[in-house]
């Protein structure tokens, strides 16, 4: 064991990434328990199971623009290199392999003949015309995704695309109001093949990567794929409709909205839902996790632009873009922030806990509120 001044990840292994202490990944680990609803002593739990063995992963890709894997490697407690390199072994990825050809397809025959694998699915899966839309290496990717499956012990579906078939799945309206290629997520691909494998989905466009990261932690840890909701989504993160927990709700409930972007509301920060804003039909935790590790504000409402439903199966790519939401059910928001008492956007510590607590984010904002803590402990001291 190796310890010293804790700068290396030493609970079973060291890590190869280098750039997580061993104390950091066991509190993102205890903050990603709490968020999942588990007890916090169940960090230390997560973070041996996650750093013993390396979860080997095959991961698939079909009409997609890659973003869910762009996305993913902009997170930062852990980061993408530490999670490929130390909590997962990344046995296959069209988008980050080094070989390819022959070499590459070589690869994935091994992996899938070792099993013990999970597999990731990006991008949505063509069912139209025999899915002669994608292939690769001569063979459609629904075949491709179907083998792999079979083998493998869960499917996470990433993103929006591979959840319910997202953008690709967008009807046109010159083609009779249908999908172009007939294109739908993996549970629906590996449905039509007859493969029953168990499918998590994850969808976002692009998804929050610490959404990803910590269904890979609980699947590590427990062996079992955390509890989902009628879309196969991962309660902790999709449990709550954004708009319980908006910056902007207080706003909603004095009735102040944006009439038009650019106008004095919108400039206020005023609620956007007469601007389109889906927030009240969707269930996700951007409000409460937001993105990219740069603080509170950095999600689609918090830069001033409505939520566009991506994460709805019925909404995001299929509702017009600026039409009323239809709210699904109006509840008290967990916390009010920053609008009359605070600057705009900026949520307290207390609220940060006080929120977070309440709607199940997980491992970022974790991160987020151990980072404010902290901060918040030093300037008091
Ligand atoms: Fe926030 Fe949108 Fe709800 Fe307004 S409608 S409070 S901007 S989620
Ligand atoms: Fe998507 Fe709406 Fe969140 S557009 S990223 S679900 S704020």
């Amino acid at each position: 064991m190796k310890c010293g001044e804790c700068r290396e990840v030493d609970v079973g292994t060291t890590s190869r990434a280098g750039n997580l202490s061993r104390r950091d990944f066991i509190k993102i680990c205890s903050a990603a328990a709490v968020y999942m609803g588990l007890p916090a002593a169940m960090g230390a739990k997560i973070a041996q199971a996650a750093t013993a063995r390396r979860l080997p992963v095959i991961w698939v890709s079909g009409q997609e623009c890659t973003g869910c894997t762009e996305s993913l490697l902009r997170t930062d407690h852990p980061d993408f290199a530490h999670l490929i390199l130390d909590l997962i072994s990344l046995e296959y990825s069209e988008t980050l392999n080094a070989g390819a050809g022959e070499q590459a397809e070589a690869a994935l025959q091994a992996s899938v003949k070792a099993g013990g694998y999970v597999m990731v699915a990006e991008g949505s899966f063509p069912l139209k015309d025999g899915g002669i839309y994608c292939k690769v290496g001569g063979r459609t990717i629904v075949d491709i995704a179907a083998e792999v499956a079979s083998s493998a012990a869960a499917v996470i579906g990433i993103g929006s695309c591979a959840s319910w078939g997202g953008m690709p799945s967008a009807t046109a309206v010159d083609m009779g109001g249908k999908s172009p290629t007939g294109a739908v997520g993996i549970a629906e691909a590996l449905e039509s093949k007859g493969v029953k494998t168990p499918v998590v989905n994850i969808p976002g466009c692009p998804p929050n990567g610490y959404n990803f990261l910590s269904t890979v932690l609980y699947f590590v840890t427990f062996g079992k794929l955390p509890e989902v909701d009628d879309k196969a989504r991962p309660k902790f993160a999709y449990g709550r409709l954004i708009h319980e927990n908006c910056e902007r709700r207080p706003h909603f409930d004095a009735g102040r909205f944006a009439e038009q972007f650019g106008d004095d509301g919108h400039r206020q920060g005023y609620c956007l839902y007469k601007l389109g804003c889906k927030g009240p039909e969707t269930f996700n935790n951007c409000s409460t996790l937001t993105y990219n590790d740069v603080g509170a504000s950095a999600w689609p409402v918090g830069m001033g632009a409505p939520c566009f439903g991506c994460s709805e199966a019925d909404v995001g790519f299929t509702a017009p873009l600026h039409s009323p939401a239809r709210p699904i059910y109006v509840t008290p928001p967990a916390l009010f922030t920053g609008v009359d008492g605070g600057p705009k956007g900026k949520a307290t510590t207390g609220g940060a806990l006080v929120g977070g607590a309440v709607i199940g984010a997980v491992v970022g904002a974790g991160i987020v509120t151990a980072k404010k803590t902290g901060k918040k402990a030093e300037e008091e001291s």
